[in-house]
């Protein structure tokens, strides 16, 4: 099916919200959905929009997949607590880590969290739950990069072919797939988001497993995590679109208290963008770079190089896997 596009300039937020919470209180009838939260712009906008529809017939789970930033779920559960909307956390840490071991190839790595995902974690708590339907938040951007065979984004189905029902069990319901990042943003704005949300900046569905090159394991994880904070902390003050850390699976010799140490390169990426189509990297200032090499090469153990990403989108894309 091919989805036409609504332009910012184009977007009527309020209408918008009013026709796609119609939809969805007509396509659920009188049962039940429901949807993941990951807390970036468009899960959060998504659960908003179908709260709105839904109330209390809408069930919100945030899963623990254990490649989410440092203390994600607590922050999000409480944001939403304080907009009225019940979040429930699901571990499934185990699940996660379990598919990701021993894969190493960008692709395969997305595919087993896709399954993961959409198979084994929800297909039971929907089960359980009773819903025919699962909202989620693709964005057009979303649908472009996977048709074009760029990158098989995790929650792309129908274009591929796929049917939800036949796969998984469930339908599959995407309110914001006209739109594309700022589009997504307008509307959380009007929904009543708090800004600290609807620009807040994008992160990928399979979370900190595509910073990590190579394989995703419990460990790698977490230094990419600690280095996360670090970036985060640091350029927080610049007008970016995206920011971020990615650990390398190549060693380099380093040295330390002066010992050779064949040590971990973290990469930064730091993009100036409008909808993630095409992005530049930010000129940051040699100050700026020089306090992260030095924060990073410090707190994060094994870490002995930190490189700063120079090349545009295309041919690089944003995040590394
Ligand atoms: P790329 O890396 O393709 O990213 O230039 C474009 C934008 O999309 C985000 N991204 C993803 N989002 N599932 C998502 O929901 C994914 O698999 C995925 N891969 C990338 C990325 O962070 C950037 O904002």
């Amino acid at each position: 099916m091919d989805v036409t596009e609504i332009s910012i300039r184009d977007l009527d937020a309020e209408k918008f919200i009013k026709v796609q919470a119609d939809k969805i209180a007509s396509v659920v009838g009188d049962g039940v959905a429901i949807n993941a939260l990951s807390g970036g712009v468009d899960s959060s906008v998504v659960t908003l929009l179908a709260h709105k529809a839904l109330g209390g017939r809408l069930k919100t789970i945030f899963i623990e997949n254990g490649l989410m930033r440092e203390g994600e779920a607590e922050e999000i559960v409480g944001v939403f607590a304080d907009l009225g909307v019940s979040v429930e956390v699901v571990d499934a840490k185990k699940q996660f880590f379990d598919a990701l071991s021993g894969v190493t190839d960008p692709e395969e790595k997305r595919e087993a969290i896709t399954q993961t995902f959409y198979k084994d974690v929800f297909g039971k708590l929907v089960k359980e739950s009773g819903a025919k339907h699962l909202l989620q938040g693709t964005i057009l951007t979303d649908v472009d990069e996977t048709v074009a065979g760029i990158k098989r984004q995790h929650n792309v189905f129908e274009q591929l072919g796929i049917d939800p029902n036949d796969a998984f069990g469930y339908n599959i319901i995407e309110p914001l797939v006209q739109l594309r990042k700022d589009g997504v943003r307008k509307v959380g704005q009007a929904l009543g988001l708090p800004e600290s949300i609807y620009n807040r900046m994008p992160f990928p569905g399979p979370a900190l497993s595509a910073r990590v090159i190579g394989e995703a394991t419990s460990e790698r994880v977490e230094l990419v995590r600690k280095a996360t904070v670090i970036v985060e902390e640091e350029l927080s003050n610049t007008s970016a679109f995206q920011y971020l850390a990615i650990l390398h699976e190549d060693k380099v010799t380093g040295m330390r208290d002066g010992a050779r140490d064949f040590g971990l390169q973290i990469e930064v990426r730091c993009w100036d963008s409008v909808d993630a189509r095409t992005a530049t990297p930010t000129e940051l200032s040699f100050k700026t770079l020089s306090k992260l090499a030095e924060r990073i090469t410090g707190e994060v153990p094994g870490v002995v190089s930190v490189t700063y990403n120079i090349g545009s989108k295309p041919p690089s894309t944003i995040e590394a896997v």
